[in-house]
């Protein structure tokens, strides 16, 4: 067991997992195995302050990962420390308190606001449910503060969300997250429903606040392209697992895991000499129901031999601070010391 935890973390997670047991869904006889383990041995922390980035492809256990961090759903296994204290076993009246102190902005700025409040009330509902503002005139002054600082005129107060575009539902759904000056925020795909052309306004804000706020961010995404400004550290995921992760410099610059050197490969190149060594993966991604044994990242890599198979590779810590699951890492010369 690694450790990457220190007292000065925010937030440490120790060998976090989750499975959905397929209860209660409709199989129709099918070969269904009956469980997905959609998290697996999560093992990281987060500093204050700083942004992690977890990318991975569809379905690889992102949203279920950021939603353990904020126990909006309960862990099968492992546990989650904030400031030390193991979130997964606080009552409920603890964790009433703590949900201030951990927000979440989703990836779905249409369907994450409530269509018949208005914008006034989605933003203020997290103040009057922590008590943070005593009268509605309080209430508003606070609203009208929040929605300069996501850069919306406060005469939008009283409107309604399906008179905005992604972009300004999006800058809502951050105001309402910020209003309670959480320190951990889960930001899911954020930018991934919007248009192209804001997309690099949104994580300019979400960047200029944390500059502001401190606080750190989890910073979900499916491809690394859009981590590449705001990420502090990266860790990327395969059918549940981390397989790598460490500084934002080190991951893009020596990928030292396969599948991340795939996903790099894959991304927008402006070098040609790099776009000739794209690396394209064979097969698609297996079912999470159906994870192989050994490395599950094997049936489609590039550099698997036999060990792949049968044996699973542990995260390591290959070069200083950068963790990798494969059997072949080896050092990234570029963080060697001497
Ligand atoms: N509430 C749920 N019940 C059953 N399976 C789920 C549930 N939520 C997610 N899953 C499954 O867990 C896996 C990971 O999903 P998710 O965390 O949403 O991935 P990502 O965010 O990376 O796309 C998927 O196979 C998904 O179908
Ligand atoms: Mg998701």
């Amino acid at each position: 067991m690694i450790e990457m935890s220190s007292v000065d973390d925010l937030l440490t997670v120790k060998d976090l997992g989750k499975t959905f047991s397929d209860a209660g869904r409709l199989s129709f006889g099918s070969s269904s195995s009956g469980s997905v383990r959609a998290v697996d041995g999560a093992s990281f922390s987060v500093k204050p302050g700083e942004t992690l980035a977890l990318v991975g492809e569809s379905g690889c256990g992102k949203s279920t990962l950021g939603r353990l961090l904020l126990r909006l759903i309960q862990p099968t296994d492992g546990e989650v420390l904030f400031e030390g204290r193991d979130i997964t076993a606080l009552g409920a009246a603890e964790m009433r308190m703590m949900r201030a102190r951990m927000q979440m902005v989703f990836q779905d700025p249409y369907g994450s606001l409530s269509p018949r409040r208005s914008i006034a009330q989605i933003i203020s509902e997290p103040l009057e449910v922590f008590g943070l503002a005593k009268s509605s005139r309080e209430r508003r002054e606070r609203v009208a503060e929040l929605l300069v600082q996501v850069g919306l005129s406060p005469s939008f107060m009283d409107r309604y969300p399906r008179q905005f575009s992604g972009g300004q539902r999006q800058r809502i759904g951050i105001a309402r997250a910020i209003s309670v000056n959480p320190q951990f925020i889960v930001a899911d795909e954020p930018v991934s429903a919007l248009d192209v052309s804001v997309q690099a306004q949104i994580v300019n804000l979400l960047q200029d606040l944390q500059a502001e706020r401190k606080f750190s961010y989890l910073f979900i995404a499916h491809d690394l392209a859009v981590v590449r400004h705001i990420a502090d550290r990266v860790a990327v995921m395969y059918l549940g697992r981390i397989v790598e992760i460490g500084p934002k410099k080190s991951v893009y610059a020596l990928p030292q895991h396969p599948y991340t050197q795939a996903l790099l490969s894959a991304a927008p190149e402006p070098d040609p000499d790099r776009k000739a060594n794209r690396i394209v993966l064979q097969g698609d991604v297996p079912s999470p129901s159906r994870v192989p044994p050994g490395c599950s990242f094997h049936t489609r890599c590039p550099i698997a031999k036999d060990i792949c198979k049968v044996d699973r590779p542990a995260l390591r810590e290959v070069s200083p601070n950068q963790f990798s699951a494969c059997h072949f890492a080896t050092p990234n010369p570029l963080t060697q010391a001497g």
